[in-house]
């Protein structure tokens, strides 16, 4: 059987500000394989980090990512409302983080959020940092928008595309292969021993997300999975 990976979501979230420099430094530090982030674009078309389009939840903003210019960003703390004690965080961009995993043994999985917001563009924005910084081995683009996944084969067709979803697909092995993707990437629950077992025959691999308790990430594991996404990489780390 595989080694499950296990793959940090948002970087090491359960414990620090998801989706932040600290979050993807502690999840290295506590020996994860790999860490996913979000990307979304600002108003002047830089790809920054983080869930989703609006600021509200994880910053001191309010409204959309893209009414704002990456110097507006800047400006925000993305850590206080974690805590008081995480106060001074940034939003990161793409580049930064990029830059700084560029020179460690880790996967890193960009999830490009452009399904509610069909951001023009985002998929070679993307593709050209991951490429600047020399990434294309390492990396993992995933998207629930699967036309988008087709946008980035078209870019690259040796980058690897994982294509997400949280609904019971029918015989989503078939369909994967169909996009030309090559992972699927499911919500843990509609993950069977068939649809495994099915993907693998096809040379797909199944990376889920996201597994935050230990039962979940047991019965993963035993399924054969082939990465845990997680906001417990140190739990997850203990069980493999
Ligand atoms: O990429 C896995 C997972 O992050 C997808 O859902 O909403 O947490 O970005 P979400
Ligand atoms: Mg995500």
């Amino acid at each position: 059987m595989r080694k499950t990976l296990n793959i940090a979501h948002r970087g090491l979230s359960g414990i620090y500000p998801e989706n932040t420099m600290l979050a993807f430094k502690k999840a290295l530090e506590i020996g994860c394989d790999g860490i996913e982030i979000d990307v979304q674009l600002t108003k002047d078309g830089y790809a920054v980090i983080c869930h989703d389009e609006e600021l509200d939840r994880t910053t001191t903003g309010t409204g959309l990512i893209k009414d704002y210019t990456l110097e507006e960003l800047m400006k925000l703390d993305a850590g206080i409302k974690f805590g008081r004690e995480f106060k001074g965080l940034k939003i990161p961009t793409l580049e930064e983080f990029l830059k700084y995993v560029s020179d460690k043994n880790t996967i890193i999985n960009l999830e490009i959020k452009n399904s509610i917001i069909d951001y023009e563009n985002i998929e070679k924005i993307t593709y050209d940092l991951v490429k600047k910084y020399n990434l294309e081995k390492k990396v993992i683009i995933s998207t629930f928008n699967h036309y988008s996944v087709r946008r980035c084969i078209r870019l690259d067709r040796t980058i690897k595309t994982g294509a997400l979803y949280w609904d019971c697909i029918f015989e989503p092995y078939n369909y994967v292969q169909m996009l030309g993707a090559n992972a699927l990437h499911p919500q843990y629950n509609s993950v069977t021993r068939e649809i495994v077992e099915k993907a693998h025959d096809n040379n797909l691999e199944v990376n889920v997300y996201t597994v935050n308790n230990k039962e979940d990430m047991k019965k993963m594991i035993d399924l054969g999975v082939d990465a845990i996404i997680t906001n417990y990489p140190n739990v997850l780390k203990d069980l493999l």
